[in-house]
C-alpha cells in the first residue's frame, strides 16, 4: 500500500509518518510538504533512511505539481495534514489560510478523484464547531460555527471534502481532533511557548483571563486514531478525536512551571486574542464505540515527556529561533502590551 501524506514535516504529520512506518511494514509513504516556517525535515529524520519513505517538496495548492505527484505514484490513499494552522497568524493575514487550507484541499481532492487514489482522510479540527459555554461537548453532528479565519478555512475544506464524497464518490473521511501537544511542536502554540520561554526565564504570555478551556491530546495518540480512520473509517463519515482531558490555560501554565521548577511570577497576562473561543470539548464516543479507540497517555505523563523532549533538544529549538521564525517570535511575545493588531 502506498499513501500520500501531505504536511508530513509538520508537528502532527511527522508524528503520523514516524508512526505509520513503524506500525505498518507493508506501507510506503510519500511525504509532500512545502516546508513553510512550520515544516522541518529534522522532524522526519527518523524516516529519512527508510526505503519505504520518500520526501517531495511541494505546495498542495500548486495543481500542476500535485497532478505530477499523483501521476508519478499510484496512491492507495491520501492523508491531508498540510495546512496553515496557527489562529494568531490567521488573524494577522488570512490569505495563506485560504490558499492552502481551501484551494490546496480542492487540488488534492481533484487529483484523488481523477487518479482513483482510494481513501482520502481529511485532518480537520474541533475548532470548526466554534465555541462552547461551560457545559456540553461537540458531537460529529454539531453545527459548524467557526470563528477565526483559520477555523473558517478548515470548515470550508470539510465542506469541500463532503461535496466530493457526495458528488464524485471520493471515499473520504474527516477527522476532527482537539488540541495536540508533544515533541516537535512549533513554539508558537501554547505548550511549547510556555516550555521554551520558561526554560529561558522569559515571561509566559497568557491571553485574557487565562480561563479559556482546551482539551489536550498527545500528538502520537492523534496519529494512532488517524491510522484507524484510514483503515476502518466509513467513507462520508466524520470522526471526533479527543482525550477527555479539559483544562484552563492557567492550569496548564502552572503545571509547566511546577515541572520546570520555575516561579509563577513568570506568568504575564496580555491582551486577549480577538474572537478568542472560550471552550472546546470533544465527544468522541463514536470512535470509542466503533473502533474501541481510547486514549492511552494521560496528560501528566505526556506533559512530562514533552518537557523532557524540549529540555534535551535545545539544538532543535535553536535551529528554529535562528530561522525566519525569530522576527515573528520577538514581535509577538516580547512586547509588554501584547496587541496583535499593532504588530
Ligand atoms: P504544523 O503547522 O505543525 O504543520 C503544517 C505542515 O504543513 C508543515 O510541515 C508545513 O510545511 C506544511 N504545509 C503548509 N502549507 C503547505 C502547502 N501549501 N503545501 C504543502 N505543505 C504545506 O501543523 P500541525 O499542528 O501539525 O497540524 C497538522 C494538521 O492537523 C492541520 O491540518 C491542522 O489543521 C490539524 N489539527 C491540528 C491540531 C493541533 O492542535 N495542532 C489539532 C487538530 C487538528
Ligand atoms: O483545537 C484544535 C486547534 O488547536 C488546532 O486546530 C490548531 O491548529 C491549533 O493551533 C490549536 O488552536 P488553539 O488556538 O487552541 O491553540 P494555541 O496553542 O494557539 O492556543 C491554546 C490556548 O492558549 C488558547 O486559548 C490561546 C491561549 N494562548 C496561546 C498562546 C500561543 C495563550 O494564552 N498564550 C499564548 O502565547
Amino acid at each position: 500500500m502506498k499513501i500520500l501524506v501531505t504536511g508530513g514535516a509538520g508537528f502532527i504529520g511527522s508524528s503520523f509518518v514516524r508512526y505509520v512506518l513503524r506500525a505498518r511494514k507493508d506501507v510506503d509513504v510519500v511525504n509532500f510538504d512545502l516546508l513553510t516556517y512550520a515544516g522541518n525535515l529534522r522532524n522526519v529524520e527518523e524516516a529519512a533512511s527508510n526505503p519505504r519513505y520518500r520526501f517531495v517538496k511541494g505546495d498542495i495548492a500548486d495543481r500542476e505539481h500535485v497532478e505530477k505527484v499523483f501521476a508519478d505514484h499510484r496512491f492507495d490513499a491520501v492523508v491531508n495534514f498540510a495546512a496553515e494552522t496557527h489562529v494568531d497568524r490567521s488573524i494577522l493575514d488570512s490569505a495563506p489560510f485560504v490558499r492552502t487550507n481551501i484551494e490546496g484541499t480542492r487540488c488534492l481532492l481533484e487529483e484523488a478523484r481523477r487518479h482513483k487514489a482510494g481513501k482520502f482522510v481529511q485532518i480537520s479540527t474541533d475548532e470548526v464547531y466554534g465555541t462552547l459555554g461551560p457545559t456540553g461537548s461537540f458531537r460529529e453532528d454539531s453545527p459548524l460555527g467557526p470563528t477565526s479565519p483559520y477555523s473558517a478555512s478548515k470548515a470550508a475544506a470539510d465542506l469541500l471534502v463532503h461535496a466530493y464524497f457526495k458528488t464524485h464518490r471520493v471515499p473520504a473521511v474527516i477527522t476532527r481532533c482537539s488540541n495536540n501537544y508533544g515533541p516537535f511542536q512549533f513554539p508558537e502554540k501554547l505548550i511549547p511557548v510556555l516550555i521554551t520561554n520558561a526554560m529561558d526565564d522569559r515571561p509566559l504570555p497568557i491571553y485574557g483571563d487565562g480561563l479559556n478551556v482546551r482539551e489536550w491530546i498527545f500528538a502520537d495518540e492523534h496519529s494512532r486514531a488517524v491510522l484507524t480512520a484510514l483503515e476502518r473509517g466509513t467513507p462520508g463519515q466524520v470522526y471526533n478525536i479527543g482525550s477527555g482531558h479539559e483544562t484552563t490555560n492557567l492550569e496548564v501554565v502552572r503545571e509547566v512551571l511546577r515541572l520546570l521548577g520555575k516561579p509563577e511570577s513568570l506568568i504575564q497576562f496580555v491582551t486577549d486574542r480577538p474572537g478568542h473561543d472560550r471552550r472546546y470539548s470533544i465527544d468522541c464516543s463514536k470512535i470509542r464505540r466503533e473502533w474501541s479507540w481510547s486514549p492511552e497517555i494521560d496528560f501528566a505523563t505526556g506533559l512530562a515527556a514533552t518537557i523532557d523532549w524540549y529540555r534535551t533538544h535545545q539544538d532543535w529549538i535553536r535551529d528554529i529561533k535562528d530561522s525566519s521564525y525569530l522576527s515573528y517570535y520577538d514581535r509577538m511575545y516580547t512586547r509588554r502590551d501584547h496587541t496583535l493588531h499593532s504588530l
